[in-house]
């Protein structure tokens, strides 16, 4: 309640019917969607996959959740858990909330419908949603076969990041995030609740939809963002300034400047250094990174990394651009710009050891030649 006037959030809401009125919760069963991060010692590997494969089977997106990796946990009030989903129906007659975190959504294959207590967003993917934790929602697939990832913040909520010298305007800006108005359902019928709780699923029988909210106002909604609003920031003389210039949002923890999360992206932009080389550097660093591609090619990468496919590099674990983009980004024409459009990559960054799960480790769609993309570096120095 006494958060700092600057920092709390709440909503009110104007509803048809509390939230206390549902059935008994009992043990609802998708074992692929949980907070079990690796028990085992985790590998200092790089490691990469390709997409989750899409389901052959009716399956919505509560049922097409696959849980890949995360640390921390509810409890602690600190860490992550990283999902992709995997989809092809809409959810029907089921709503869905985790007490456990807020939701980051980011599409790579078809539009979401997100139904949510204080209003919908429809969300294409290059854009992304955040649902507050608690907030309970249904997602409907227009599309039909969909897929994206998911990271739960278990961590203080998302926020823009302050800009330091860049000054008040730049990076993801203020406006571009949308906030829905309210859309109830008056419906009754024979519905489910699903719950995530304390890293377990949950459901219990409700007798009507409790998406029923006729009006709201406050601070504590979900949102959406369109990443190709985001303005991109780089060098225009020599070398990279570090990836913070790509920050959307920020989880911040009691260690100023630490995040517990960082969701940045590596949008289209223009590359102008002059005597540098211009892909992302090889580079090691404190944080673990997850990363995503929703669109085109990601710059370090000559193949192997697909849209729908994901990479793990976690605290100080080199990686860097592979041997045939180190070829060609050292033969390159520095008098030119590169132009790069087609791509839109991301990463959750996390401050502990994002802990890959047993399914994620043992999966088919693992690369587990993965380390071979660096395998052709060739010495380039002479004593
Ligand atoms: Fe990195």
């Amino acid at each position: 309640f006494t958060a700092p006037r600057g920092e709390n959030r709440r909503s009110w809401l104007y509803r048809i019917r509390p939230a206390a009125m549902h059935g008994r919760f009992e043990p609802f069963a998708q074992p692929r969607l949980h907070d079990r991060f690796g028990e085992a010692p985790v590998s200092p590997d790089q490691m990469r996959w390709n997409p989750l494969p899409l389901p052959q089977a009716p399956t919505d997106f509560v049922e097409g959740l696959y849980t890949v990796a995360g640390n921390g946990g509810s409890d602690a009030h600190a860490g992550v858990g990283i999902h992709l989903y995997a989809a092809n129906t809409s959810m029907r007659g089921r709503y869905f909330y985790s007490a456990d975190g807020e939701w980051l959504l980011v599409p790579q294959q078809g539009r979401l419908r997100i139904a949510t207590e204080l209003g919908v967003l429809d969300v294409e993917p290059q854009e992304i949603a955040v649902v507050p934790r608690g907030v309970r929602f249904r997602v409907e697939l227009p599309d039909g076969p969909s897929r994206g990832y998911v990271c739960e913040n278990f961590g203080a909520p998302l926020r823009l990041p302050g800009l330091g010298p860049i000054g008040a305007n730049g990076l993801a800006n203020p406006r571009d995030f949308l906030t829905p108005v309210a859309a109830y359902e008056d419906l009754e019928g024979s519905f489910e609740l699903i719950a995530k709780f304390n890293g377990h699923l949950w459901h219990a029988p409700i007798d009507h939809s409790p998406l029923d909210v006729v009006g709201w106002h406050g601070n504590y909604a979900p949102y959406k963002y369109d990443l190709r609003r985001f303005n991109t920031i780089g060098s225009i003389s020599f070398d990279h300034p570090d990836p913070s210039i790509f920050l959307v949002l920020s989880s911040p923890t009691d260690s100023p400047g630490v995040g517990n999360l960082d969701f940045v992206i590596f949008p289209p932009r223009i590359l102008a250094m002059e005597d540098t080389f211009r892909p992302p550097w090889f580079h090691r660093n404190i944080a673990s990174e997850f990363m995503g591609l929703v669109t085109g090619a990601y710059d370090a990468k000559a193949e192997g990394f697909v849209p729908g496919g994901a990479s793990l590099h976690n605290s100080m674990t080199g990686h860097g651009p592979d041997a045939q983009t180190f070829e060609q980004a050292s033969s390159a024409d520095l008098s030119k710009p590169h132009v790069i459009m087609d791509t839109m990559a991301f990463m959750f960054e996390a401050r502990q050891v994002l802990r890959p799960t047993a399914q994620a480790l043992e999966a088919a769609h693992r690369q587990r030649d993965y380390q071979a993309c660096w395998a052709g570096l060739q010495k380039h120095f002479k004593g």
